[in-house]
């Protein structure tokens, strides 16, 4: 798909068919993750945790509504979801959540690029952080903590229409 384009379909999908993607398709995407820049370049600072385990991803969703309630579904059904954990920086206070930013932003263009849904999932890291017993499932490398998440699938919607590229940032310029 033409850059722009990729650009212009990506949107957050929020409702999504049970069917897994591809092996290939992930790999597409984990590869668009590891070619993000990474603070220093410190890539060791970063871990990827892809889960597809349907009964991990249940746990996680019934962990959920304990912090945001009865109905909380926080990944959608997404039949793939990764955790991006990081290894805090003293002296870089929070360089791993921009870390992770580039990492999931670069997920989501490949997943937009492939026909596929995606959505950034922040809040429900706070589940995972919370829930030391899921915090163990997920077999971390000491020091490391979640820090954000993508969820990734087909989305029960066809994904046709491009947004429009306009400024929805505010912007000053300085000349
Ligand atoms: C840092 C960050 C955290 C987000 N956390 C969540 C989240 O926890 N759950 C969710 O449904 N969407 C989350 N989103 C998605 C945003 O709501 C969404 O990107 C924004 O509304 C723009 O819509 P679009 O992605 O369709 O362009 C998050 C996005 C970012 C960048």
């Amino acid at each position: 798909m033409e850059f722009m384009k990729t650009i212009a379909m990506r949107k957050s999908t929020r409702s999504y068919k049970t069917e897994q993607i591809s092996d290939e398709q992930l790999n597409t995407i984990i590869n668009a993750g590891c070619a993000a820049p990474v603070g220093l370049g410190a890539y060791d600072t970063v871990h990827l945790t892809i889960i597809q385990n349907r009964g991990l991803l249940d746990k996680i969703t019934k962990s959920s509504a304990k912090v945001f309630g009865p109905n909380a579904n926080p990944l959608y059904g997404a039949p793939t979801f990764i955790v991006i954990s990081g290894k805090p920086n003293n002296s870089l206070p929070n360089i791993e959540l921009a870390d992770a930013a580039c990492i999931i932003e670069n997920m989501a263009l490949a997943a937009a690029d492939m026909g596929l849904g995606s959505v950034y999932l922040f809040g429900v890291i706070s589940v995972l952080n919370k829930d030391k017993e899921l915090l163990k499932e997920l077999n971390l490398p000491d020091g490391f903590a979640p820090v954000s998440g993508i969820a990734i699938g087909y989305s029960t919607e066809p994904i046709t229409k491009e947004k429009e590229l306009k400024q929805t940032i505010k912007t000053n310029t300085i000349k």
